[in-house]
């Protein structure tokens, strides 16, 4: 039961408050204690002041508690407004803080690669945004105003006492029920359910379509402005829909609400008005009891119904994500073994076995494959076949499910992570664009400028901007480089990290998006900078393929021909297939110089 209670929402939301800054988070509650008992106060020294004029006593006494409860109750309410949108602020900063703990703090990635993880990951990051509801800094005086209302109405109801024992439970139990009758109404119960987050991403989706600039070709070519506006408004009207479905008041419950809290406040106003007829109850008390009565209308079905479920699902996600993300981002460390200076002999995948959390299928199953220290390995196969899933398990990213990774005969989890990561560089497919100047896009952590130009250089990079450009549209003197300049920063980014000491490079297909002969010519390059690391490349481009001293073919997550390109060739299986497949393409490709052809189809 407690336990049941403790997991509520509700329950977790005002449990983090104090995490996030004690002093404040119990100033809030006690302003809002304060401002929840002010009303029954002033309606106490109210009938102070009336009985003592009737009585004809002294004034002074009742005149000042009145003025100092009125004055209070103006003071305090701003300053716990005040105090609720700094506790806010604060709150949402926290949050950011445990979300990015949560997303950065495991040293793996499988927990960002989870499905089941996404959809508290998109709550949980968009929650300050106003987009879900409002920031938390504004939902605290929502908030504040729903628990002080009900504190009005506790306090009341207690001073009601006074008056009838059975009063208080009648109007309490009368408005109280509204809250048991409106339920249905009471939040955007369906809030959570597939659907509402299908209509909510595909909203999303299409209206990010409509506004960001990556899209804006495709929408035009394509004629997609129409569909993505009727798209976005069709999903948007959807969301609006299941809004009003499930927070509208219903009629029938409604009418039992007013006949409830009708009857209850009609018998107790009789029941005083009788008293004051009969000379039982004196004009001091009747203004108290009568304001009091109305004041435990506080308890009714209100604001806090809706305001607080909206901002305590978002600590509820980032929580659930501190919890789930930590286990499934997590790698087995064994010990902390130096990798200076590995590999000095081979990298191993030793009959390595991996599944994507949440797959249900292998992308690797008994994978063995040893790359000698110092030479280079290339990787070709289809789409699919596991190439990146090889990088990732290189990098340590992910671990396997079974068999290991081994550099000179020890297991990547006997190595220090960070240790053996400063050993590796890699290129990836999907590699960071930073909109950070040049410099910074080449040595992140910072490198001696000649590094930087040599690096450059070295990828063909030498003229794209200056080191001090910032690689991005929207900031002083900021430009934006063309996909394949991109890809040269990439490049320029693995060639410094060489200079500064990695000993593995990882190329994911960096050079997809050169021409054939820029290829070609940066990854010679890369190979002469790269001759005393190990080097893995992987491309769907032989041209650049035949460079490496030996080639992996790789097909559904196992190896099946592995050779020289010589080798290879004369073995006359898929990688030659492939190989005269591309060059007889590239020789009927007009838009290919015949050089270029050349260098593809020699041999
Ligand atoms: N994060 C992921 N979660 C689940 N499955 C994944 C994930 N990434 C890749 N896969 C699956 O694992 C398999 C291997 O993917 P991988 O990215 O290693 O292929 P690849 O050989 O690099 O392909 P490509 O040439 O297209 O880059 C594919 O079937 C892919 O669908
Ligand atoms: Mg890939």
């Amino acid at each position: 039961m407690l336990a049941r209670l403790r997991a509520r929402p509700e329950v977790r939301f005002f449990g983090v408050l104090p995490q996030v800054d004690r002093r404040l988070a119990y100033a809030w509650w006690v302003l809002l204690l304060l401002r929840g008992v002010l009303p029954a106060a002033l309606a106490v020294s109210m009938g102070a002041l009336v009985g003592a004029v009737e009585r004809g006593a002294a004034l002074d006494g009742p005149l000042v508690a009145v003025g100092v409860v009125f004055v209070l109750l103006q003071i305090l309410a701003p300053l716990h407004a005040e105090v609720g949108s700094n506790l806010g602020d604060r709150t949402g900063a926290w949050l950011n803080d445990r979300l990015m703990e949560a997303t950065l703090g495991p040293p793996g990635i499988a927990h960002l690669e989870h499905g089941d993880l996404v959809d508290d990951l998109t709550m949980a990051r968009d929650f300050d945004l106003g987009i879900s509801g409002p920031p938390l800094s504004v939902s605290m005086g929502f908030i504040a105003g729903g628990l002080a209302e009900i504190v009005v109405g506790i306090a009341s109801a207690a001073v009601l006492f006074g008056y009838a024992w059975w009063a208080p439970p009648l109007l309490a139990g009368a408005w109280g029920s509204t809250h048991w009758l409106l339920r249905e109404s009471s939040i955007w119960r369906n809030r959570q359910t597939d659907e509402v987050n299908l209509a909510q991403r595909h909203a999303d989706y299409t209206y990010r379509l409509a506004v960001d600039p990556p899209a804006a070709k495709e929408m035009r070519l394509f004629g997609l402005a129409g569909w993505t506006v009727d798209r976005f408004a069709d999903r948007r009207r959807r969301l609006v829909d299941l809004r009003w479905e499930a927070t509208r008041l219903h009629e029938r419950p409604i009418r039992w609400a007013l006949v409830i809290v009708l009857a209850a406040n009609a018998l107790v106003f009789w029941s005083l008005a009788d008293s004051v007829a009969d000379g039982r109850l004196g004009l001091g008390s009747v203004v108290a009891f009568a304001q009091v009565a109305l004041g435990v209308s506080a308890l009714a079905f209100g604001g806090l119904n809706w305001a607080l479920p909206i901002s305590a699902q978002p600590v509820v996600a980032v929580l659930k994500l501190r919890e789930a993300m930590a286990p499934s981002g997590a790698l087995e460390q064994r010990a902390e073994g130096d990798a200076g200076g590995m590999p000095a002999r081979e990298i191993r995948f030793r009959d390595v076995s991996f599944a994507y959390p949440g797959a249900e299928s292998r992308v690797l199953d008994g994978f063995d494959l040893t790359i000698q220290a110092g030479t280079s390995l290339a990787i070709v196969g289809q789409n699919g076949a596991g190439k990146t899933t090889l990088a990732k398990l290189l990098c340590r990213l992910h671990d396997p499910v079974s068999g290991a990774v081994e550099v000179d005969g020890v297991d990547l989890r006997d190595l220090d992570l960070a240790a053996w990561r400063a050993r590796v560089t890699a290129v990836f497919q999907d590699f960071v664009r930073y909109d950070l100047p040049l410099r910074d896009n080449i040595a992140p952590l910072g490198a001696p400028d000649d590094a930087v130009l040599a690096a450059l250089a070295g990828a063909g990079a030498s003229s794209l901007a200056t080191l001090d450009t910032i690689l991005a549209k929207g900031y002083e003197g900021g430009t934006d480089l063309s996909g394949g300049q991109w890809q040269r920063v990439a490049l320029a980014r693995a060639l410094c990290a060489i200079e500064l000491g990695a000993g593995v490079v990882i190329l994911d297909e960096p050079t997809a998006q050169l021409d054939v002969r820029g290829e070609a010519e940066v990854f010679e390059r890369v190979l002469a900078a790269a001759r005393h690391s190990t080097t893995i490349l992987v491309s769907h481009r032989f041209s650049t393929v035949r460079h490496a001293d030996r080639i992996c073919v790789l097909d559904a997550g196992r190896v099946v021909e592995l050779g020289s390109h010589q080798e290879l060739m004369a073995l006359d299986g898929r990688y030659r297939r492939m190989f005269d497949l591309q060059a007889s393409r590239f020789g009927d490709d007009t838009d290919v110089g015949e050089e270029d052809a050349d260098v593809v189809a020699l041999d």
